[in-house]
């Protein structure tokens, strides 16, 4: 299959196509999902507007974007189960920030997020040669940021009441760092 970046016993990633948007669609919308990043409604979107939104990568499949979004899925099934996403690639400075979901409820706490965000990292840093990955959280989401610890990622700020939800609630926001050491 085309697009693939790398793949596990039990996962496979690969760049973000066409036929994933209704896909994404449903996840980004589904509250029970998007809660841990302070949307506890989703966030209310159309496909449409994630078309309009992922267009240029989706029409330019080879170029290196300054941010790309890569799709997660069960190697057994082919079934979409998450997402994966670098932004902000700053190539003079070798670095961008990621994110991740597992977006199938029934898939998290299984390992596969670790795993997920291991091999990405990993793949980012051999294909951009990077020197340091960022991240972020909201502060309530612990299981994210004992993710990230366990990766290997440094708390570098915390910035109080960063970002209000559609509840009116402040949400503190972590921003963290990993620094990539060299293999020799
Ligand atoms: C956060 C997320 C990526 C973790 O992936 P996962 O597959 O559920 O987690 P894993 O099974 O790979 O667990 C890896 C590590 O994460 C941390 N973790 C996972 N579940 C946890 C929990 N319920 N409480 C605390 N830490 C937890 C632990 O450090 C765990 O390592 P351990 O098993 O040795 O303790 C996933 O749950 C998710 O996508 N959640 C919704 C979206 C989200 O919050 N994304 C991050 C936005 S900032």
């Amino acid at each position: 299959m085309k697009n693939i970046i790398f793949e596990s016993d039990r996962i496979r990633v690969r760049k973000l196509d066409y036929s994933d948007i209704p896909v994404i669609t449903r996840w980004w919308n589904d509250g029970s999902l998007m809660k841990d990043m302070g949307f506890i409604n989703g966030m209310g979107i159309t496909e449409s507007s994630l078309l309009s939104r992922f267009e240029k990568q989706l029409s330019n499949n080879n170029a290196i974007l300054e941010s790309r979004m890569f799709i997660i899925t069960d190697v057994k099934t082919d079934n979409e189960i998450g997402e994966l996403q670098y932004g902000e690639l700053d190539l003079e400075n070798k670095k961008c920030r990621i994110a991740i979901k597992i977006s199938e409820i029934n898939y998290q706490g299984k390992g596969l997020g670790e795993e997920s965000l291991s091999l990405f990292i990993d793949y980012l840093t051999s294909e951009f040669g990077l020197n340091k990955i960022e991240i972020d959280t909201i502060h309530d989401n612990i299981r994210a940021y004992r993710l990230y610890e366990k990766l290997g990622f440094k708390e570098i700020e915390r910035i109080k009441d960063y970002w209000t939800d559609d509840q009116g609630n402040k949400h503190d926001i972590i921003f963290m760092e990993k620094v990539i050491s060299a293999i020799c």
